[in-house]
């Protein structure tokens, strides 16, 4: 099967679920980082005692490349994923990566892997994971003084099976994680969210859970939420207890840039559901980029956002995001490496 083939193949399968071929790997042990290589993708040993199976001392970052127009391969906001992994790293006590290596890896891993990278609307998503290796069950009051970092690549299509379409949320008061861990990319927070997403989907047929501790909204297990009109974009304001999302970032500066009026402060679970009556609402993050939500179901009723269909504002500033990231429109921002 010829490469190209492989890789369109990729985007027909669920996402994050095929990999390039190789992979960038670099080892800390004894207070230094080892220099990084190359190496073909295959299971690494570890040791049973290994500090992350039994502690969970792992964090990752999610971003990605994308082919442009005139056919080479860039990735998009590669310094803020890498300074958000160093401070996740930092928040779980694991040796922090040198930025300078982690961006070289990806750079280095993604030019020798540019054949993996799709066209649009695919991308090549790339996954930085530093995990903690030290082999000592005795270590959960110590941090792990050895780790491992990797970065693997996938070829990715829609992150939601069935392409662009109106999701449809259970809008949950519960907690999605600890509140002063939720900042902190790391597994176990997707793992919290894992069982009360699954039950909502198998009740009410739900894309995600839209989390809303003590009735404010606060994120999904997988995206944060926007609340975006002609005029406004209102989302919640940055704190410990959810996930600083670039593509939140980068959204609400092209939204500032469009001329829209930027909200970031509390929202109560009453606002949104008034808010839905005629305004659009989207999930935004770098596997979602930002999906449109139809409906949402809030104890027992199923209330439609706006239309009920993919909004015409979110479908605006998907494009506006989508076109910078694939060279289409001018990257003034300056945010393709
Ligand atoms: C991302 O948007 O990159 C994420 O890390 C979410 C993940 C569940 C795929």
């Amino acid at each position: 099967m010829s490469m190209t083939q492989t890789v369109e193949d990729a985007l027909k399968k669920p996402f994050g679920t095929v990999y390039a071929d190789k992979m960038a790997v670099a080892r800390y042990k004894d207070g230094v980082w080892t220099p990084f290589d190359i190496q073909e993708v295959k299971p690494f040993e570890m040791h049973p005692a290994a500090h992350v199976f039994h502690y969970s001392s792992t964090c990752f970052e999610g971003l990605k490349c994308h082919r442009q127009v005139d056919g080479s391969v860039h990735v998009f906001r590669l310094d803020r994923h890498i300074e958000r992994f160093r401070n996740s790293a930092e928040r779980l006590c694991l040796p922090i990566p040198d930025a300078d290596q982690v961006d070289a890896m990806v750079c280095e891993l993604v030019a020798e892997c540019a054949d993996w990278a799709p066209v649009f609307p695919g991308s090549l998503y790339v996954r930085p994971t530093l995990i903690g290796t030290l082999p000592s069950i005795g270590a959960a009051a110590g941090p792990s003084t050895e780790a491992l970092l990797f970065v693997i690549l996938s070829p990715v299509g829609d992150y939601f099976s069935g392409g662009l379409r109106p999701l449809k949320l259970l809008v949950e008061e519960k907690m999605r994680t600890a509140p002063t861990l939720g900042m902190v990319k790391t597994g176990g927070n997707y793992a919290a969210a894992l069982y009360a997403t699954r039950k909502a989907r198998e009740k009410y047929g739900t894309d995600q859970v839209l989390f809303a501790p003590d009735g404010f909204i606060q994120e999904t297990g997988a995206a944060n939420f926007l609340m975006i009109s002609e005029d406004r974009i209102v989302t919640k304001a940055l704190d410990p207890s959810f996930l600083h999302g670039v593509t939140r970032d980068s959204l609400l500066k092209i939204g500032a840039r469009m001329g829209k009026e930027i909200e970031e402060r509390e929202i109560s679970v009453d606002e949104l559901l008034t808010w839905a009556k005629t305004g659009e609402c989207a999930l935004s993050g770098t596997a979602a980029v930002l999906g449109g939500v139809g409906s949402l179901v809030y104890r027992e009723e199923t209330y439609t956002v706006g239309t009920g269909d993919y909004g015409d504002e979110t479908a605006k500033m998907r494009s506006a995001l989508v076109d910078i990231q694939r060279g289409k429109a001018e990257d003034t921002f300056g945010w393709l490496k």
